[in-house]
């Protein structure tokens, strides 16, 4: 892998609405909220925080996450996709990484990341999966007939979560 992280600016917009649907896993609506997000940051919303990972200046991967309101040191990884060109060449690691490195600097206790049991995203959760996010809780139906919520959580301090109920 040879890309750079960097914050992703207004001149990523079209670019992060391309790729995001390139994934071939997001509704349109889905692709909409992502840019809106981004816009939100762009604007000063603290609440979203973008990473940018760049072949050169193109951009081909980003994530998403921020502070989940009411908690404490709790944080949502909204977002993270890579442009399939790239897929499976180490870029979202890095950007997994760089972003659980930032929380950790920030005080972040808990990761937490919202993904679907659909089949096409086995390889997304395998993903998460084998990075330490353990699978916490499951919501049946909740996005669709048979589509369960899966939910996975990442203990950045090591411990935090001994003797939790799932
Ligand atoms: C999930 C995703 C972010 C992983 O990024 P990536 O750059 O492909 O991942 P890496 O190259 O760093 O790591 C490869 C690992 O991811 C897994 N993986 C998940 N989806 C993959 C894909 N489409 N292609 C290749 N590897 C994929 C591989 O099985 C591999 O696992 P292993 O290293 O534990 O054996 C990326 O594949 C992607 O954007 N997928 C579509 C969007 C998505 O599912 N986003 C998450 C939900 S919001």
């Amino acid at each position: 892998m040879s890309c750079s992280l960097r914050p992703v600016g207004r001149a990523q917009r079209a670019p992060l609405e391309r790729l995001t649907a390139a994934a071939g896993l997001f509704r349109p609506d889905e692709v909409a909220t992502a840019v809106e997000l981004l816009d939100d940051s762009l604007s000063g919303d603290d609440d979203y925080r973008f990473l940018g990972a760049y072949d050169r200046d193109a951009l081909v991967g980003y994530a998403c996450w921020g502070p989940t309101p009411g908690t404490q040191g709790t944080y949502d990884l909204y977002w993270i996709v890579v442009d399939p060109a790239w897929q499976g060449k180490g870029v979202g690691t890095a950007l997994l990484r760089a972003v659980e490195e930032q929380l950790t600097t920030d005080d972040g206790r808990l990761i937490v990341v919202e993904t679907s049991s659909r089949a096409d995203y086995t390889a997304t959760r395998a993903f998460y999966e084998r990075r330490g996010y353990a699978a916490a809780a499951r919501l049946p139906g909740y996005y669709a007939p048979g589509d369960d919520l899966v939910i996975y959580l990442k203990d950045l301090t090591h411990g935090v979560l001994a003797g939790a109920t799932a």
